[in-house]
């Protein structure tokens, strides 16, 4: 592991971590006790004054919890909030129990109650922790943070492992979040959009790079309903892990990294910048709303010469791959929100029967059922192949929770690098295929990540039986 790797894990660990090895043959594990609560941070530069937010541990982002592939974790929710709450493992292949859904998993965990989660980490890679109850405005208020899984061998060699959380904030002009988490509008359009992002719980302006170093940048969303879209100027930035799970390293089309709604990119970025040199990193992806998210600033000092010349890659993780031929297909289609009946009606499908609160639909009233009846039961072990029609004017990252799949086609061309994922952005008017096995008994959700999407019908359940 590199030194910055170990010291950013005892960081953390002085942050409220305690490691506690348990005996037995598995290998040891890491408990950390994670309390919800009011806090007040320091979103904003001073002159503004703290922002009061909800969030793990006292800070935003919460502790970045470290593990080993194959260790066995276990956290211990401390619900200091005023209302329920819970934790979902955003990307984590676990058993059903330990999901973090309210209502579908588990019981809500009421304010003073605990609740104690507990799973193997078996795929290595960038994850992440948020509630699953009220999520729309629990997110949205900070409550969130990371879990890497770092690969059983060591598989890179790079000068630096770095975790970017990337959040926007809705902020009045006194640095306070904005109230209004469920309005109508938001839920209707592209979601609450924030104005004001932060990397990590801060605005930094820069990070300090030397030249010649070569970085592992774990980019990780956790915004409620922002895409980002970063450049790196004269960088050129090669992804070698998508969702945490690993893909052939490349470099992300047009050398932008887009990143809806909980979802993750690791990248390497070689600096190749010159000695006191700065680089702004651009975030690009609404239309003339580009904005600097910071800067790389170059030390005087170089590493060395230049980045190492060796290559890169990262062993697969251990997924079942999906049997195309035999699996079962399944068409849905997502209709509703704001100017949706134009699109509906041009991508052929029909808008669902609209009730107070709902903008959203997944098959619309084409397979009536309540909402928490499953769109689709699979058996245990059956490959399916669901294809998605995103009939709305709108981007959505749809979120497969318990599994990860492949992403085929993307309006009918088959995707460059078919990609593991649990979640995939959708543009408007786009046709995604997706392909898995459905190796993981229980109820799972399969919903918008933009979260007052799924607040308002964009969420629907998958059954493995
Ligand atoms: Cu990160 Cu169901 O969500
Ligand atoms: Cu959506």
């Amino acid at each position: 592991m590199p030194a910055m790797t170990r010291r950013a894990f005892l960081a953390s660990t002085a942050a409220g971590l305690a490691l506690a090895p348990l005996g037995g043959g598995r290998a040891a594990a890491s408990e950390t006790r994670l309390r919800a609560a009011p806090a007040s941070v320091r979103l904003v530069p001073e002159p503004y004054g703290e922002t009061p937010v909800w969030c793990y541990g006292g800070s935003v982002p919460g502790p970045e919890i470290r593990v080993r592939q194959g260790d066995r974790v276990r956290v211990v929710l401390d619900n200091g909030l005023a209302e329920d709450t819970t934790i979902h493992w955003h990307g984590l292949r676990l058993p059903n129990a330990m999901d973090g859904v309210p209502d579908v998993t588990q019981p809500p965990v009421r304010p003073g109650e605990t609740f104690a989660y507990e799973f193997d980490a078996v795929d290595a890679g960038t994850f992440w922790y948020h509630p699953h109850s009220n999520s729309m405005e629990q997110v949205a208020r900070g409550l969130y943070g990371v879990l890497v899984v770092e690969e059983r061998e060591p598989a890179l060699r790079v000068d630096r492992d770095v975790t970017w959380v990337l959040d926007d904030w809705r902020m009045t002009q006194e640095a306070q979040l904005a109230d209004g988490f469920d309005n109508a509008h938001d839920l209707s359009h592209a979601g609450r959009l924030g104005n004001w992002a932060t990397v990590n719980g801060s605005s930094p302006g820069e990070f300090a790079v030397r030249p010649g170093e070569r970085i592992r940048l774990r980019l990780v969303n956790t915004a409620n309903a922002r895409v980002f879209g970063l450049e790196f100027r004269d960088h050129r930035p090669i992804a070698i892990a998508l969702d945490g799970q690993p893909v052939e390293p490349h470099e992300p089309e047009g050398g932008r990294v887009v990143l809806g709604p909980g979802m993750r990119a690791d990248i390497i970025l070689d600096a190749v910048g010159e000695p006191g040199g700065r680089t702004p990193v651009i975030d690009a992806f609404y239309r003339n709303r580009e904005y600097r998210l910071l800067d790389l600033a170059y030390a005087a000092e170089p590493l060395r010469a230049a980045p190492p010349d060796r290559p890169f890659g990262l062993p697969p993780n251990p997924l079942p791959e999906p049997d195309l031929e035999g699996a079962l297909r399944h068409e849905t289609m997502f209709t509703g929100g704001a100017m949706g009946g134009a699109v509906t009606a041009e991508m052929g499908g029909r808008m669902g029967p609209v009730g107070p609160g709902s903008f959203w639909f997944v098959d619309g009233e084409a397979v009536p059922r309540g909402p928490l009846e499953p769109m689709l039961t699979l058996r245990r072990g059956q490959s399916c192949v669901i294809a998605m029609t995103n009939a709305t004017a709108w981007h959505h990252p749809m979120h497969l929770h318990g599994h990860a799949f492949r992403v085929l086609s993307r309006n009918g061309r088959p995707a460059a690098r078919r990609e593991w994922r649990d979640t995939v952005l959708m543009n408007p008017r786009e046709r995604v295929e997706i392909a898995f096995v459905a190796d993981n008994p229980g109820d799972w959700l399969f919903h918008c990540h933009v979260l007052g999407h799924q607040a308002s019908g964009m969420k629907s359940k998958i059954r493995v039986a």
